[in-house]
């Protein structure tokens, strides 16, 4: 379907979701009931109590909390099920999906529960749902640089269907340059990189990513406009900035919506997409997301139609599917 720049609903690629955070409260609780684990909250207004974030790692905390809920395939399937249903409503045509494998590891679930899971369910997307997908094996900058080596190559060696890796987790002090040799593992085992950077850290995160990481694509970005000469380099080579409004005022990156820099970057003639990152927790999909700027920023057709064309030509789509997008 091609693009056309209605608010209402736009047509676009999603290209920063983390899946894990699509994890609705009612579902927590389905699945909490389902492998018999305990929460500890005693009914869904008592969980959704907790989704005041101060910070990142405030949201960090119940994020990686409330996976616990996650044991086995079929959980991994209903929630990516869940999301695409969803996403579908939203008019996403085309997502490039997130994954936390190390996180599900370290609590014990073996990587083909979480990867065939989720890859069952991208595998029929596009019939069942009309959303092409691309799965990105994101690993936790927060934890010990050797344990996302090991779980990059145990992903190698079990031909996970994925088409990328990316980095996330708590940024501050923990830079890009710790994760040179995962990121050449992954280029040479012919990955797409992808790379968490400037949502709460510096600028020069920013630039690490690029040109230690060789990243692909910067999920965020948006602390590049702290540094004129990165806002430069970024608009010369297109680099593609995955902006993810609700998630920057949830997680106070900025602080209200009116603050954003989103109309700024456009202006700077950034290659930024709109994109939800963990939806469940910051109260919208991307079309929630759209709408809202919509809202704020009132932006004209030509912006929205800019905003959802970068979204696609920023994507690993092939070629024939970006031009039935276009
Ligand atoms: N993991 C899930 N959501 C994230 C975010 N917004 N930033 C960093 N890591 C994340
Ligand atoms: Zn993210």
């Amino acid at each position: 379907m091609p693009i056309s720049p209605s608010a209402a609903l736009l047509p676009c690629a999603e290209l920063h979701l983390h899946i894990e955070g699509t994890l609705e409260p009612e579902l927590i609780f389905e699945l909490a009931d389902r492998n018999g684990i305990d929460l500890p909250y005693a009914d869904l207004e008592e969980l959704r109590a907790r989704y005041q974030f101060t910070d990142l790692q405030s949201f960090l905390d119940l994020y990686y909390s409330n996976m616990e809920v996650l044991r086995t395939g079929a959980d991994f399937a209903a929630m990516t099920r869940a999301y695409l249903r969803r996403a579908a409503a939203a008019g996403v045509r085309h997502v490039e999906m997130m994954v936390d494998p190390q996180a599900h590891l370290l609590r014990g679930v073996p990587l083909e529960e979480c990867i065939n899971g989720v890859a069952g369910v991208l595998a029929t997307s596009l019939e069942e749902f009309g959303i092409s997908t691309v799965l990105i094996a994101a690993f936790l900058r927060d934890r010990p640089i050797a344990e996302a080596e090991d779980v990059l190559r145990q992903l190698l060696a079990m031909d996970a269907p994925i088409a990328a890796i990316g980095l996330d987790s708590a940024e501050v002090g923990n830079p890009p340059e710790g994760f040179v040799e995962l990121y050449r593992m992954a280029s040479a085992a012919g990955l797409k990189c992808v790379a968490h950077a400037g949502e709460e850290g510096p600028a020069h995160y920013v630039e690490q990513a690029l040109d230690l990481l060789k990243a692909d694509r910067i999920d965020h970005g948006i602390r590049a406009l702290d540094d004129p000469a990165l806002v430069a380099r970024l608009v010369r080579d297109r680099v593609p900035l995955t902006v993810c409004p609700l998630s920057n005022v949830r997680l106070r990156a900025v602080d209200t919506l009116a603050d954003h820099p989103l109309p700024q970057m456009l202006a700077l003639g950034l290659n930024v997409s709109v994109n939800s990152d963990d939806p469940a927790y910051f109260d919208g999909y991307v079309d929630d997301n759209f709408a809202a700027l919509q809202r704020t920023f009132g932006f004209s057709p030509d912006q929205l139609a800019e905003l959802a064309v970068n979204s696609v030509e920023s994507s690993f789509a092939s070629g024939e599917r970006r031009a039935e997008l276009l």
